[in-house]
């Protein structure tokens, strides 16, 4: 895999491979990293194809979005085949993600056809107002690895639509299955050279050419998914060039278990934000926030749900595969240093090893990164556990005594992604939608796998308030612009030359 740059490969100076994180053995393919100056020539590329691609009309450029659409629908297996290669996501929820590219597409084909405008009354005669949106120009987009291709598809497949270029710095741990997914968008699109660059490297260059580009204003629009400490950087380096990027970061999503829950429907949601993906989505669940009266029978059906959710395989129907690279493993061990003595894990955790092994475990769990899913009764407000994203396959418990404490207790954090409430009470449903901090909130569904037509995004620590998907995103990617035209023949001044009815204010009847 190498970077391309205005239609050609470009090799860096390093190759690493990537591995597959459920058989460490096998190499998905070999990446050649750039540096810093690769990614400015990248900005360069795209800065140079933005005018020609915006002079496309709109519906044309809708159309490339659905014929890219379809062939991503073609090779929707072989595409979900890699994801489960390159970062162990259970291919059932793999197939899902490249579905969430065509869903994308469907949306914004025809959204070439509208990218409506408005005709405005204007305050005096012979005058019209309109406005229109404008592309942004080049935009950089860098993402997260765990939905290699779904989310950068959120960003890539509106700006394209709206008129950008692109540069993408997709994750290095997933750069396999972001070349397939590069090719298969510029095939599909026929998407002239330059208008979307892939580029491969670390974090640091990465950061270092997307400064150089911002100062040599190669880079009109910064779309960053990650975590909340890259994120502020990203937030800092766009505003001291008077941009706002799209940010999309981490989560410490709460789940409310009410009294009048239905508890298996709560367990069944708690089990599939806390462990699907191995608890690597930025909408993965962070703590179950159960009311007291309940809070016993919960943990308990919980803790059973967990010990028969099939591990292992990613390949095979499983609930949870491997962890989706070295790193996150490694992170996700000091994750695990946080449980306390005043928490109660009723289960093994960790690694998954011969010595301490998972009952059902499907497959070798020797060949992968394969750690135990864990749920930690007993979290408390002030607890690092409580506070923290935990990327990865844990899941705190707390409990709650009224409503206001629950709600109290979900903001605490300071994220604001998603999240989630179970009850059959209408009053206590609109009294936390109503009062929690979350862009996201799913009454009795499970705080992940938003629909990706609906706006996504969140406040606090999750970002900074822009959204991506649907209508909304829209606003990422465009400018509006504001046209009067005075065909009077003279100048009317806004404001004082105006006309003025009379009222006739003592009027009573
Ligand atoms: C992410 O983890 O960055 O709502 C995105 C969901 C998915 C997207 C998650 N549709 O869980």
């Amino acid at each position: 895999m190498t970077s391309v740059i205005d239609g050609s490969p470009v090799p860096g100076g390093r190759t690493i491979p990537s591995t597959n994180p459920a058989l460490l053995n096998e190499v998905v393919g070999e990446v050649s990293f750039g540096d810093a100056g690769t990614v400015v020539r990248a900005a360069e590329s795209a800065k140079k194809a933005q005018e020609s691609w915006a002079a496309i009309p709109a519906p044309i450029r809708g159309r490339a979005i659905a014929h890219i659409g379809r062939l991503i629908e073609d090779n929707a297996e072989a595409l979900a085949r890699l994801v489960t290669a390159e970062i162990g996501k259970p291919y059932g929820e793999a197939l899902g993600e490249v579905r969430e590219i065509v869903d994308t597409c469907d949306f914004f084909l025809g959204e070439g056809r509208r990218l409506y405008g408005q005709t405005v009354p204007s305050e005096m005669p012979d005058k019209q107002l309109f406005t229109f949106r404008r592309p942004v120009g080049t935009v950089a987009v860098i993402t997260a690895g765990n939905f290699p291709v779904a989310v950068p598809a959120w960003y890539i497949v509106p700006a394209l639509l709206s008129g950008n270029t692109i540069v993408w710095k997709p994750a290095e741990y997933s750069a396999v299955t972001s070349a397939a997914f590069h090719d298969l968008v510029v095939r599909g699109g026929g998407l002239p050279d330059g208008v979307f660059n892939v580029v491969f490297a670390d974090g640091a260059e990465t950061f270092a050419g997307l400064e150089r580009s911002l100062e040599a204003g190669l880079i009109d629009k910064v779309g960053f998914t990650g975590s909340s400490a890259v994120g502020r950087e990203i937030g800092a380096l766009t505003g001291r060039h008077l941009q706002t990027a799209c940010l999309e970061l981490g989560g410490k999503n709460p789940l409310v278990v009410t009294p009048s829950a239905d508890l298996d429907l709560a367990v069944e949601g708690a089990l599939f934000s806390g462990f699907g993906t191995a608890g690597q989505r930025c909408t993965s669940l962070g703590t179950v926030i159960v009311h007291e009266s309940v809070h016993d029978q919960f943990l308990a059906s919980f803790n059973a749900a967990v010990a028969g959710a099939k591990v292992g395989d990613p390949t095979q129907d499983v609930v949870m595969g491997p962890m989706l690279d070295e790193k996150f493993a490694a992170r996700y061990e000091e994750y695990l240093d946080w449980i306390q003595p005043h928490h109660a894990v009723q289960a093994a955790y960790g690694r998954i090893t011969a010595d301490n092994p998972r009952d059902g475990f499907v497959g070798d769990p020797s060949t992968g990164l394969y750690y135990h899913p864990v749920v930690v009764d007993g979290v408390r407000a002030g607890d690092r556990m409580f506070m923290e994203e935990t990327f990865g396959p844990i899941v705190g418990i707390t409990r709650y005594q009224s409503l206001n404490e629950a709600i109290e207790l979900a903001n605490a954090p300071g994220y604001g992604l998603s999240s989630s409430i179970y009850t059959t009470d209408p009053k206590d449903a609109f009294t936390f939608r109503d009062k929690i901090s979350a862009g996201m909130v799913s009454i009795n569904n499970s705080t992940s796998g938003a629909e990706a037509h609906l706006p996504f995004g969140g406040n606090g620590r999750s970002g900074n308030g822009s959204r991506q998907s649907g209508i909304w995103v829209l606003d990422q990617f465009t400018r509006w612009q504001a046209v009067n035209w005075d065909y009077s023949g003279r100048l009317q001044k806004a404001q004082m030359d105006i006309l003025e009815l009379t009222p006739d204010t003592t009027f009573r009847l």
